[in-house]
Formats: C-alpha cells, sequence, structure tokens
C-alpha cells in the first residue's frame, strides 16, 4: 500500500502513472451519468473514511463520488464530532479506524496530524488539504494544464497572490514535474524557503519577482488563490487585502501573459479580490475543468495507493 501525503514524497513515475490513469479513467467515462458505475468496479467492497477538519466543498463531494463510482462505500467524517476532536490521539484514532475502512483521506490543520495518521495507520492515507501543502489539488491541475496545452514540462507558471499551501504544492510540482515557477506577491507572504529550496534542488527555475508585470512575462499559466486561506487569521484579513491588491489577476495582467495562457483557481474564489470575474469566466480560465479534474485525479489516487 502506498499514502498520498505530498507531491514531493511520491515518486515521479508514480505521478505521472497517476495523472496517465485518471485521463483513461475519465476517458472512459464520457457521457455517462455521473452515478453511473465504472465497469471494473475497482473499490468494489472497499469503504473509505473522509475526515474534515476544516469545511469543504470540492474535496468532499469529489472524494465521494470517485469512490462510488468506483463501487466502494464512503463515510464522511466531521473531525469535531469524532472523538479525535476531543482528546483522543491521533495515533489511536489511525489504529482503530484502521481497523474498520481500506483508506482514509484527512483535511486537517497542523501538517503534524497528517504525518501521525500515515505513520500509525495500517491502510492508505490520503493528504485532503492541510495548513502546509494541497497535493490532490495539484494533481488535477497538471491534468488539466495537460488536457489544454500537453505536457506542463518547461512550461512557465506564474503564482501570484499569498505563498499558501495551494503555492506549495506547486512548487513541489514543479520539482517533480518539471516546469518552472515564477512567484509574484508582497516578501511577508513569500512561500517557505524549504519549498523553493527544494523544487531548486530539483532542477526547476524558481523565480521571485515583485512586479507583477515583469512576472507574468512569457507565463504559459496564471494561479490565483484566497488571499485568506482557512487557517490563517481572520484578523489579518483587512492587511493582507492591501498587501495583496496589487497581484490581483485582472484581464490587464492577464494580457500580458502568453496569449495562449491558461488561468486557474482552486476554488472557492473571493471574486474580483484575488481574480476578476472577467479572468475567470473568461476564455483563458479552465476552473471548473481543475474542480472536475478532482473527481478523475483523486479516483487514479486512490487506486494507486490500494495498487489497485
Ligand atoms: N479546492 C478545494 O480543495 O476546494 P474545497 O475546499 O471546496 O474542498
Ligand atoms: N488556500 C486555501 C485553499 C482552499 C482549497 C485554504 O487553505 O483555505
Amino acid at each position: 500500500m502506498n499514502h498520498f501525503l505530498d507531491i514531493h514524497l511520491t515518486d515521479a513515475k508514480d505521478l505521472r502513472k497517476i495523472i496517465d490513469h485518471a485521463s483513461a479513467m475519465k476517458t472512459a467515462r464520457l457521457g455517462r451519468p455521473r452515478g453511473a458505475l465504472d465497469d471494473d468496479q475497482p473499490l468494489k467492497d472497499r469503504m473509505v473514511a473522509l475526515i474534515f477538519e476544516k469545511p469543504s466543498t470540492r474535496t468532499r463531494v469529489s472524494f465521494d463520488v470517485g469512490v462510488r463510482q468506483m463501487g466502494g462505500q464512503t463515510m464522511v467524517l466531521s473531525g469535531s464530532d469524532m472523538q479525535l476532536g476531543h482528546g483522543e490521539t491521533i495515533a489511536d484514532t489511525a489504529r482503530v479506524l484502521s481497523r474498520y475502512v481500506d483508506l482514509i483521506m484527512i483535511r486537517t490543520f497542523d501538517e503534524a496530524v497528517l504525518t501521525e495518521m500515515a505513520e500509525y495507520a495500517t491502510v492508505p492515507v490520503i493528504n485532503g488539504l492541510t495548513d502546509r501543502t494541497h497535493p490532490c489539488q495539484i494533481m488535477a491541475d497538471v491534468m488539466t494544464f495537460e488536457e489544454h496545452r500537453g505536457p506542463i514540462k518547461g512550461k512557465k507558471v506564474v503564482w501570484a497572490g499569498d505563498g499558501n499551501n495551494v503555492c506549495a504544492s506547486f512548487l513541489h510540482a514543479a520539482g517533480q514535474f518539471g516546469f518552472d515557477l515564477t512567484f509574484t506577491g508582497p516578501p511577508t507572504l513569500d512561500p517557505e524557503q524549504e519549498f523553493v529550496d527544494l523544487a531548486r534542488a530539483k532542477g526547476a527555475k524558481i523565480v521571485i519577482e515583485r512586479d507583477p508585470d515583469k512576472a507574468v512575462q512569457g507565463a504559459d499559466l496564471l494561479v490565483a488563490d484566497t488571499w485568506v486561506s482557512m487557517h490563517d487569521a481572520q484578523s489579518a484579513r483587512e492587511r493582507r487585502h492591501n498587501q495583496l491588491r496589487p497581484y490581483q489577476v485582472n484581464a490587464e495582467l492577464m494580457s500580458k501573459a502568453k496569449p495562449d495562457a491558461l488561468f486557474m483557481h482552486c476554488l472557492p474564489a473571493h471574486r474580483d479580490e484575488e481574480a476578476t470575474s472577467e479572468v475567470m469566466d473568461g476564455p483563458h480560465s479552465v476552473i471548473f475543468d481543475e474542480a472536475e479534474n478532482r473527481l478523475h485525479a483523486q479516483k487514479a489516487i486512490m487506486r494507486w495507493c490500494l495498487e489497485l
């Protein structure tokens, strides 16, 4: 069995296999109702626990639907309703859940919760977002880019805004898939140096450019995300907005990238804050393909975890 904890912890060949498998499974289902079972039902007789310690729309629904399409069953658990939220250790929770279910997906705050869950679980554990990373999202994003533009290797991705958890997973992916990433945002919101160093060590060109107009020159993909993440203090909201406003992805900034550049946002978005509706609903945007591909990418991730 395999855990899917982070993109840099997964072999690059396996990441490629997962994306290719996801595309093949997507194609095989074209035109079928959302609830139709996949022909091979690879998760038949399997039970999957989906634990959420933070809100979610896409992750919750795409994992749930994905398991069911593959013939498995799910239980969606809220962290605060479990003993986990009332003092039971992560290790004991992991040991107990492993007696009931075949796979655990967890969305949590502290990365240590995820790693401890993986250490003590005897079934695969999948990272459904932590304060530091969001690997399932970036697998869907790489799949989406390649659907529209072919191989992402050697392309230029520009991250505009907060160097947050989603940005970190893009940096991990830059190292593993071989694309370049330029970060443009204020210095106080830079991605952690560890993520930058890791991507550079793997040969990816990582640039920090404070001027958004310069940053987007020659970009194949522009990416934005919320300016205030779920783990950020709401009291920082006004300061962050003031700092990040110059990095909004609007039509003017988009026009300075390559003419065929794509726009991505993992959603949920605050329209007309980090990106304008004009861009989000415009011809460069592939935001809803990204959301759909969460389903396909995660189905392939679950199969890889269970070696099915
Ligand atoms: N992009 C994403 O993970 O969305 P949710 O928070 O709705 O799951
Ligand atoms: N950076 C955002 C992503 C949400 C999917 C957050 O962590 O809130």
